[in-house]
């Protein structure tokens, strides 16, 4: 890990847990992060820890988790600020209850949902012009890795999720590289796999933006991350976090991958 870099640990609910559950299992995280080591830990290594609910259970999580450290995501958000869009969400809407980051371009919304690039760079864009947080999810098939295709593949996706956006916008996006092959299926990318990509990544910024936009972005890994292998991925230099499915819905486990974190040297 890089240490002049921000960190973070982010927990995607996706479309798990009813409201009562939602609230029950964020505040089992405030009672393991609000005691003073933590807390300290936590600011000493500049971490941030993100959930992300379901859209119906971001405005009592937000209340559950205020005046402690952990930031609420939603999942997804739409680009207009309101208007005739049945079924969709705004960055208006999310601020108003206190959200400030959202997940976009996740490989679920993008393969079953049909997000396209396109759409994925007007939320971006959106995100950031209301002062928001993207967080910027990317990555290859695994046919697209087995064709060797996938440093054509993440380049793409970074060149048209990222268009237009302002030079000194761009390390406000945290970006999620999650191999899809990787997401849900138990078998995560080795440290090493996902090294070579996130410093491909970070390259690909120097490249296009030049100056230390590449060294100052976040890059967070996601796909089968859990309590055992999250402090060999954070190791590597280039990694600064984690984007957790499955594993962030149990307590312990999403506890264990902070300390994995704080515990990095
Ligand atoms: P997973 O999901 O940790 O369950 O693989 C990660 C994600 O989709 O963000």
């Amino acid at each position: 890990m890089n240490n002049n870099r921000k960190k973070i640990i982010a927990g995607n609910w996706k479309m798990n847990l009813t409201l009562a559950e939602g609230i029950t299992l964020a505040n089992g995280i405030k009672k393991c992060i609000t005691n003073e080591t933590t807390q300290t830990a936590l600011k000493n290594r500049n971490t941030e820890i993100i959930i992300a609910p379901n859209h119906l259970a971001l405005t009592e999580v937000v209340k559950t988790t205020n005046t402690s450290s952990i930031q609420v995501a939603a999942q997804n958000v739409y680009f207009e600020p309101n208007g005739a869009y049945t079924g969709e969400v705004s960055v208006t809407m999310l601020k108003d209850i206190k959200v400030m980051h959202s997940i976009i371009g996740h490989s679920e919304r993008r393969t079953l949902l049909g997000e396209s690039d396109e759409q994925i760079n007007k939320k971006l864009l959106c995100l950031i012009k209301a002062g928001m947080t993207p967080i910027f999810c990317i990555g290859e098939t695994l046919a697209e890795r087995e064709a060797n295709k996938w440093t054509a593949v993440i380049r793409k996706q970074l060149e048209l999720g990222l268009k237009d956006l302002a030079v000194e916008d761009v390390p406000k996006v945290i970006i999620a590289y999650e191999p899809v092959w990787a997401i849900g299926t138990g078998v995560s990318a080795s440290p090493e796999q996902a090294q070579e990509v996130h410093a491909f990544i970070r390259k690909e910024l120097h490249l296009n933006y030049g100056g230390s936009v590449g060294d100052e972005t976040s890059i967070l890994y996601g796909g089968s991350v859990n309590a055992k292998n999250a402090t060999e991925l954070f190791c590597e230099i280039d990694i600064d976090g984690a984007l957790v499915g499955g594993a962030s819905l149990k307590i312990d486990d999403f506890y264990t991958i902070i300390e994995a974190m704080l515990k990095q040297k």
